[in-house]
């Protein structure tokens, strides 16, 4: 496989073409990011530590059932995806209330909701990713209503297989983003990373009512220090699980 022109650059990974016209080389950037950008820091380690942490996500998935991108891990910081012709919409699953939900209704971090909850928030970083719904992405024409029903009940099953394998290493998946594309033949596959950067994970046996222990982005958000023990936690715990699958 070769790897050819740079197609996209984002906050986190750069997405290279390659000499296959479904195959996108990715390559995972030490930078991490907060508040659209607002703030923006280079941690070594970051970009070989989310490049395994999905790549071994993306094989647990794989293991329950769920199929995604990811192709292959090709080095420290790369791997290969299927190329997808992506939604511009970040679909986010919640468990628990905490972030922009808890801050949007009024509610404590940490209430368990009463059922998941799926939502869309618009991917464009000039209009700071709006809160969308399934109407107005119809409007848009972002997605059909067949698909968004199709996106809805994948986001589901994707939030109840990482629910089970984060329960499997001890961590509370809290919520997540994800984000879907569909092949040529019209297939919707996740998409895009499953990282700490990207779910809210809290250490089960740490976190108690007075207390919340971190091992994900927020870390960095907040001002906790350092998220590099925080990711090698999760990978380690992570890598343990993998092989014995
Ligand atoms: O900030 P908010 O509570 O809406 O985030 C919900 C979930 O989506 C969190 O796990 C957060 O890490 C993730 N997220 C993301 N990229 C964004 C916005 C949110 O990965 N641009």
């Amino acid at each position: 496989m070769e790897k050819r022109e740079k197609l996209y650059e984002g906050k986190a990974k750069k997405l290279y073409a390659t000499d296959h016209p479904d195959v996108l080389w990715v390559e995972y950037m030490n930078q991490a990011t907060a508040g659209n950008g607002a703030k923006k820091e280079q941690i070594d380690g970051k970009g070989r530590l989310n490049n395994r942490i999905t790549s071994v996500i993306f094989e647990e998935l794989r293991y329950r059932g769920i199929a995604s991108h990811f192709l292959k891990q090709i080095s420290e910081t790369e791997q290969l995806n299927r190329h997808l012709t992506m939604f511009p919409l970040e679909i986010i699953a919640r468990n628990i209330a905490a972030g922009s939900f808890a801050k949007r209704y009024g509610m404590e971090e940490g209430t368990v909701l009463s059922r998941p909850v799926v939502e869309f928030c618009l991917k464009n970083d000039a209009l700071g990713d709006p809160f969308i719904n399934t109407d107005d992405a119809i409007a848009l024409g972002i997605a059909t209503p067949d698909q968004l029903d199709i996106i809805r009940a994948k986001a589901r099953e994707v939030n109840h297989a990482l629910t089970a394998m984060f329960a499997d290493i001890n961590v509370t998946l809290v919520d997540f983003k994800i984000e879907m594309g569909v092949t040529s033949d019209g297939t919707i596959l996740l998409a895009d990373e499953v990282t700490p950067d990207t779910c809210r994970l809290w250490d089960k046996a740490k976190t108690s009512a007075g207390h919340i222990e971190r091992l994900d982005k927020d870390i960095f958000r907040k001002d906790l220090g350092s998220i590099i023990p925080a990711y090698e936690e999760i990978l380690e715990r992570l890598e343990k699980l993998n092989a014995a699958h």
